[in-house]
Order: structure tokens, then C-alpha cells, then sequence
């Protein structure tokens, strides 16, 4: 079905691998497009409760945007570029189910912009992060000058777009561009661990707290459609007393039971 990416679901799980591993899943335009449509997959298919994105192959997550398809762009091209990257990664980003990036090697450039836009991040002890566009004489396009600085401040993100230096797994921890490190051998696993926790949650909510979070940090009024992060979450709470599974949880708490979540 997909050329350049893995695509499968497995106990509601749906792990999406970019599939390029000889280019160490560089980011060209058919990964782009078939990325846009698995994620249209993942917002449609009804299995699907959340979603991990990672790389082929022992040594790269996404190496960053396929630099081939640099060298015959002009301005126009470039923005339009630009601007396609950003709005598949806002997909990905406002997502109402759970995507949480397994980093399983390099992720620069476009590589650690897509690792941003997921939800969270979990990382093996092999990988590196970073943004090298300036040794192209370029800066990132698909979000990163944003999302690095939400995630780590202002001053790390200048210093590392500036320097184009790398973060070792154990860097990215302490700045908090990912949540948690790992074995190459348990990436997956302990990634699938976590979503298996979220996903006995109540669906709902955990669109939500996505939703209201997003909100904090986005800063483009199109996509918060202009009110504040606290004026969506009074609404969002509000939208929560409306659900069964509300009702469901608070049943179960005042009962000493396990709730059952549903999605209504
Ligand atoms: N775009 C296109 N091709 C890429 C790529 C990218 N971003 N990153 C790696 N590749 C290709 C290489 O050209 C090479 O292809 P080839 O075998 O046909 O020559 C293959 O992937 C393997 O990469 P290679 O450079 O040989 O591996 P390495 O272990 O020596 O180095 C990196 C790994 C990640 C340090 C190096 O590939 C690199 O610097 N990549 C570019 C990173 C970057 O600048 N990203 C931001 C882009 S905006």
C-alpha cells in the first residue's frame, strides 16, 4: 500500500516506520504525501487509538529532509516546500489520538522537526538530535525554528540552530526534548508500554488535554482559532461532563472498581 513507509496496527497501536533506511529515511516528496495519507489514516480508522512514529534499520529515525530535492528550488518552490512540511507535521500535531516519536538514531533536521511535532518523544541511547541546516546555508522549514524553542528555550534552541551541533540521547533528556532513553533493543517496547497505558484512558479526554496543550504552546491563531489556552480548557472540562466515559470514571472511583472506557 505504501511505498516508503511501514504502516500497521497491532492491540490498537499503529506504528508508522519511514522506510527509506539506504537514505537513512530521508524526507523526500513521496514520503511526504504517503506520510500525509497515514495520518489521514490514523484520524479515520476507528482501530486506531494512538499512533508511534520511528525509523527503519539500525542508525537513523529521519536524517532530516532529502537534501537531492534541494538544488533546483527556487524561492517560490522552497516556500511552497516549506509550507507543505509544516501543515503534514500540523497534522501530526492535532492529532486528537496519541503520536509519540521512538527515535531510534539520528533525527535531524526534517527528522528531528517530525520527532517535535509528535506528541512526545522516547529516544534509544544511539540516537542524535539536531537542527544542521546552517552548514547548508539554510534554516529549518517544517516548524523546527518553533518547536525547539518551545521544547528546550530560547537560548538552546539559538545555540544549537546556530552551531548546528548535535544532542546525544542523554543531552536531549536533560533539555527535554525527550522523555525518556532507552536500548536500541527496548525502544519499542517501553514506547508500546506507554500508549498501552494512555490507551485505557478515556479517549475523550486524552483529546483534550492533546487539544488544550497543543494550545499552550502554538503560537498561529489559525490553529487555536484565536482564543487562549485557558478559555479552550474551560471548555474542554466542560465538553468532558457531556461523555459517558465521564461518567463512567467517576462511577467506577466512587464504587472502588476499574473504569471501563468507551469513547462515548
Ligand atoms: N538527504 C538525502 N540523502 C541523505 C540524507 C539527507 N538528509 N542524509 C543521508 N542521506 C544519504 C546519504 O547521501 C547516503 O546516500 P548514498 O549511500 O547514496 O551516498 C546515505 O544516506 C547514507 O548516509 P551517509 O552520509 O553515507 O552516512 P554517515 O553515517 O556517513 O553519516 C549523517 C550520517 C546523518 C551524519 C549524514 O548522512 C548527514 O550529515 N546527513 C545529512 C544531515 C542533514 O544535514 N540533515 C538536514 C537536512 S535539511
Amino acid at each position: 500500500m505504501y511505498q516508503t513507509l511501514l504502516f500497521s496496527i497491532e492491540e490498537n497501536i499503529c506504528t508508522i516506520t519511514i522506510n527509506r533506511p539506504d537514505k537513512l529515511n530521508a524526507l523526500n516528496k513521496e514520503v511526504f504525501t504517503e506520510l500525509d495519507k497515514a495520518i489521514d489514516e490514523v484520524y479515520s480508522n476507528d482501530e486506531i487509538k494512538s499512533v508511534i512514529i520511528t525509523g527503519a534499520g539500525p542508525k537513523a529515525f529521519v536524517a532530516g529532509a532529502d537534501i537531492t530535492e534541494f538544488s533546483t528550488l527556487d524561492k517560490q518552490q522552497a516556500m511552497a516546500l516549506a509550507k507543505r512540511g509544516q501543515d503534514v507535521f500540523f497534522k501530526i500535531e492535532n492529532s486528537s489520538k496519541p503520536v509519540i516519536a521512538a527515535v531510534n538514531g539520528f533525527a535531524l533536521g526534517g527528522g528531528c522537526e517530525l520527532a517535535m511535532a509528535c506528541h512526545f518523544r522516547l529516544c534509544s541511547d544511539n540516537a542524535k538530535f539536531g537542527q544542521p541546516e546552517v552548514n547548508l546555508g539554510l534554516i529549518p522549514g517544517y516548524g523546527g525554528t518553533q518547536r525547539l524553542t518551545q521544547l528546550v528555550g530560547k537560548g538552546r534552541s539559538m545555540e544549537m540552530q546556530m552551531t548546528a551541533q548535535l544532542a546525544d540521547a542523554t543531552e536531549a533528556l536533560e533539555m527535554g526534548l525527550v522523555n525518556h532513553v532507552t536500548t536500541p533493543d527496548t525502544l519499542l517496547e517501553k514506547t508500546r508500554g506507554i500508549l498501552k497505558v494512555i490507551n485505557t484512558k478515556a479517549p475523550v479526554a486524552i483529546s483534550k488535554i492533546i487539544d488544550c496543550i497543543n494550545t499552550a504552546v502554538l503560537s498561529d491563531s489559525a490553529y487555536t482559532n484565536g482564543k487562549s489556552g485557558y478559555d479552550k480548557e474551560v471548555e474542554a472540562f466542560g465538553d468532558c461532563f457531556d461523555t459517558q466515559d465521564m461518567k463512567e470514571g467517576t462511577a467506577a472511583f466512587l464504587e472502588k472498581r476499574k473504569a471501563i472506557f468507551t469513547g462515548k
